[in-house]
């Protein structure tokens, strides 16, 4: 029987809700403003896609869910920061995130860049302090260096300074491709990996996949939210639509135009679900998201 995906992702972005609810200080604990600017921008918000990913995945394998809560809060906390930094007036700009005032806006420049740094160092916390996660020593150092890896400079981080550099000047395919994969692709596919890992017996050949999997679902997700930027609207995105044209940013509908982008995305759901080929119903969350991640319109 097919999943009923839309309940699927509504328990587990409730679940991953509360669980980043616990693991975030008080917002009367002191330093309180530093406290209140974290939950403002972690809770009440977002897709929570990279969460959906580490549980899709870690239910691939059969891991329970309470050991997944952990790995799916961590990767978050990284998403949220990420965010954080690229709103700020030295990188994007932004003054709209997720319906709401960006963090900077909120509170201040310095208060956003504060709250981003600690949001990124509670994701590792987490991942070496969390008992429900079950995991021995040798996994939690795995998804610690999977997530560290993911996040820094030949990750994350190295995929903003790309995009920083890039803007006002035409890419070629291969590099515009590049910057996306590291900007955005590579925590999705530490998301699928982290979930993965928390299997204490994970084959590799299946862990090679599930890897395959989300690089092509990782790239898909940007080259849709270059789509949306110009196809949707600011209601529907909660970020302000039209914000890569208006500071000239290289996109993929720019430099291939609006068709074939299109038809690149599909092209990669396409490649995501032969990745999944051998793993059969417990994947279809997997197969669910990817089919979101390019159909979605916010
Ligand atoms: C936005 O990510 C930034 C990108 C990496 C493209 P999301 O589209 O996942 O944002 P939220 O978490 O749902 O707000
Ligand atoms: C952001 O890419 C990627 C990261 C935050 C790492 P964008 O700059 O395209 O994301 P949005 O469109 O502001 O959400
Ligand atoms: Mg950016
Ligand atoms: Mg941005
Ligand atoms: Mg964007």
């Amino acid at each position: 029987m097919p999943i009923d995906f839309h309940t699927w992702r509504a328990t587990r972005q409730t679940r991953a809700e509360n669980a980043l609810e616990q693991w975030l200080p008080a917002a009367t604990l002191h330093p309180a403003r530093l406290h209140e600017a974290m939950r403002y921008t972690v809770l009440g918000g977002g897709k929570r896609v990279r969460p959906l990913l580490v549980y899709a995945a870690g239910g691939a394998l059969g891991v329970d869910i309470a050991a997944l809560d952990g790995p799916s809060c961590a990767v978050e906390l990284i998403h949220a920061y990420s965010l954080v930094h690229d709103d700020l007036p030295a990188m994007d700009d932004d003054d709209l995130r997720r319906g709401k005032p960006t963090c900077h806006k909120a509170f201040d420049d310095a208060t956003a860049i504060l709250a981003g740094d600690a949001l990124q160092t509670l994701a590792f916390y987490i991942l070496a302090h969390d008992a429900a996660m079950q995991a021995e020593a040798r996994a939690r150092l795995q998804m610690v260096e999977t997530l560290a890896l993911a996040s820094g400079s030949r990750g994350m981080v190295g995929g903003q300074a790309i995009d920083l550099a890039a803007v006002g000047r035409a890419l070629s395919l291969p590099e515009l491709e590049d910057m996306h994969i590291h900007k955005t692709g590579a925590l999705i596919r530490a998301s699928v990996a982290l979930g993965a890992l928390s299997h204490p017996y994970h084959d590799h050949g299946i862990f090679h996949r599930l890897d395959r999997y989300a690089c092509c679902i990782g790239l898909a997700f940007q080259i849709r939210d270059d789509i949306l930027d110009i196809e949707s609207d600011t209601a529907t995105l909660g970020k302000a639509q039209g914000a890569d044209i208006a500071r000239d940013k290289p996109t993929y509908p720019s430099l291939l135009g609006m068709a074939e982008a299109k038809q690149r995305a599909h092209q990669l759901y396409q490649e995501a679900l032969d990745c999944l080929t051998p793993l059969d119903t417990p994947a279809d969350p997997l197969r669910e998201i990817a089919a979101y991640i390019v159909e979605r319109i916010n």
